[in-house]
């Protein structure tokens, strides 16, 4: 199985790469799958100039909840890709239903490669997608080349406590980061604990539902859709508990 498959998989909670093809179901009640789109929206319009010459590259954007979201409020054009064909097909036509498709263009595909080719845009977003682009350095690095110079970066990440879990970056070696990468924390929106508990309960009840679905369709695989459902509360807890969801608007020199 394949690096990406996996990265792809653990980037929607799912322990195995053989869910992948059951992730479209499991999360058909959801458009927003991460990042906030008022908070991003926010944060923008707090720090940045924007106008209908706006150039936005939205990387694993799901099913575009944030690219829409910004193109239909600022008037920006908005690239969003993603690896799942399924995503990318709604987020189409969610651009048609919202009057937004000519400016938004969402295409499939494997962001380590966007990266590698994807130039000069005002701002890059990374809604929610994890360590799929390497660790935070190379993250940052990555979305760096995506974005002219003075350009901005999204992450949406988390802070971990200081000395607690390894897995996450304390406030203080994200700025570590940043200062290695050479970019400046412009902003950073600390999630409220209340829409974390009401987001987690909201999509642990509609991912609840659609696991009994499958489960009841494929028998032989319950197991693996009550593992994915206790995984998801797993991270529920986790994102209530031990760390602090951020969203940290970056500006490259
Ligand atoms: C938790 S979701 C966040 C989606 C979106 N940014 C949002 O906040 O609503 C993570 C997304 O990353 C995508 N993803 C993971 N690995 C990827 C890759 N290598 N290339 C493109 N997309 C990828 C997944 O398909 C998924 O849509």
């Amino acid at each position: 199985m394949s690096a990406v498959e996996e990265k792809l998989a653990a980037s929607l909670t799912a322990s195995t790469t053989e869910l992948v093809p059951y992730l479209p179901y499991l999360l058909q009640d959801l458009w927003e799958m991460g990042s906030s789109p008022t908070d991003i929206l926010e944060l923008i319009a707090g720090n940045t100039v924007v106008s209908t010459e706006t150039r936005v590259l939205d990387l694993g954007c799901g099913k575009g909840a944030v690219s829409i979201r910004l193109a239909q409020e600022l008037g920006c054009s908005v690239t969003g890709i993603d690896l799942m064909p399924e995503f990318i097909a709604y987020a189409r036509s969610k651009a048609q239903e919202y009057g937004v498709e000519a400016q938004c263009r969402f295409e499939v595909g494997d962001i380590n490669e966007s990266v590698k080719y994807e130039r000069a845009y005002d701002i890059v977003i990374l809604g929610a997608v994890g360590d799929v682009l390497g660790d935070s350095l190379e993250t940052i690095l990555n979305l760096s080349a995506t974005v002219r110079p003075g350009g901005y970066i999204f992450i949406d990440d988390a802070y971990g406590a200081d000395g607690g879990d390894a897995r996450y970056h304390s406030r203080d070696q994200w700025l570590g980061v940043f200062a290695a990468a050479k970019v400046r924390l412009v902003a950073e929106k600390i999630v409220d604990p209340r829409d974390v508990v009401a987001t987690n309960t909201f999509t642990q009840d509609h991912i609840t539902k659609r696991a009994d679905e499958l489960a009841a369709m494929h028998p032989e695989k319950a197991r693996m859709f009550e593992e994915y459902v206790k995984c998801q509360q797993a991270e529920c807890d986790e994102l209530e508990n031990e760390m602090t969801g951020v969203t940290l608007l970056l500006q490259t020199a």
